[in-house]
């Protein structure tokens, strides 16, 4: 492992594997109830101006080299443009999400069924536990960094971590505003990651310092604006707007920071990354070559 964070551009390294998101049109996103306080049913999205930004963001994934698959949008899901949280994928494997809120538990058919249609074997986690898919499980090289406690119960990541043979390191959500692992800590490569730290309880904070040699902290007004909800395509990274001290930190390191304006989907307590899901598992490195 090298000490700094770059991308693996090494002379013998194939060419990276174009990245394959999922994505899913804001045709019928809103602010219909609450379940995390960044979501006031008074303070309502506009949705001529969430589909100019879900475009603008989805045009600049294509131009930072992503494929981009889309997923059916469906009246009544609002936040089904919030892919990250469908499954956790994993070679060809998707385990599907158990959501804690009835309000998101309708959207797993549909999000399992496209899956399924593309090739995906579709798996469960064990009866009882919730579990939020790649908006909390992020591997970090070949460990899974896996949030609990305000959405996905930590039995569950256990479960998950032994089914696929790989290492869990389990990480306490305290903070209500950072519900999701994907809103509070970002996997930049193995061994490189960005974070909140005030987003994780004391013994959590130890883990992800020991485990993660490199890592960019945000400051709390940069993780208000979503800075750790980053979508990393090689050295592209690409955030909300508003977040000028992680993209000079990511510059310094090698990387390629972009922004686009994504205030429209901060009113539901998400931003660039909760709106993809990386279906090819380029963020386990355990298989990238593989
Ligand atoms: N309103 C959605 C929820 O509270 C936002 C989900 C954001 N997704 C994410 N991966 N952080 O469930």
């Amino acid at each position: 492992m090298t000490s700094t964070i770059s991308t693996n551009t090494g002379g013998m390294t194939p060419p990276a594997r174009r990245a394959h998101i999922l994505m899913c049109p804001p045709d019928y996103y809103g602010i219909e109830y609450e379940i995390n306080p960044w979501m006031k049913r008074t303070r309502q999205a506009d949705r001529q101006t969430a589909l100019r930004q879900w475009q603008a963001l989805k045009a600049l994934l294509e131009k930072c080299g992503a494929e981009i698959s889309l997923l059916d949008p469906v009246p009544g899901l609002p936040d089904l443009v919030f892919t990250a949280n469908a499954a956790l994928i994993y070679k060809n494997r998707a385990i599907s999400a158990n959501f804690r809120y009835a309000q998101r538990q309708r959207e797993t058919p549909h999000d399992a069924r496209w899956l399924a249609d593309h090739g995906f074997v579709v798996e469960s986690v064990p009866e009882g536990l919730n579990f939020e898919g790649a908006g909390d499980a992020l591997f970090c090289g070949d460990t899974l960094f896996a949030g609990y406690r305000i959405r996905s119960d930590a039995a569950g990541m256990q479960a998950i971590g032994e089914r696929l043979g790989c290492r869990v390191i389990p990480l306490e959500l305290v903070n209500p505003y950072y519900y999701h692992l994907d809103t509070c800590f970002c996997p930049l490569k193995a061994g490189g990651a960005v974070w909140h730290p005030q987003a994780f309880d004391e013994y959590a904070m130890k883990a992800v310092r020991e485990h993660v040699a490199e890592l960019i902290e945000v400051d709390r007004a940069e993780a208000q604006r979503f800075a750790c909800n980053a979508v990393v395509v090689d050295r592209h990274v690409i955030t909300n707007t508003g977040c000028p001290k992680l993209h000079a930190e990511l510059l310094q390191r090698g990387f390629e920071p972009h922004e686009t304006t994504l205030d429209e989907f901060v009113k539901a307590g998400g931003s660039a990354k909760c709106l993809t899901l990386r279906l090819d598992g380029e963020e386990a490195a355990g298989w990238r070559n593989s």
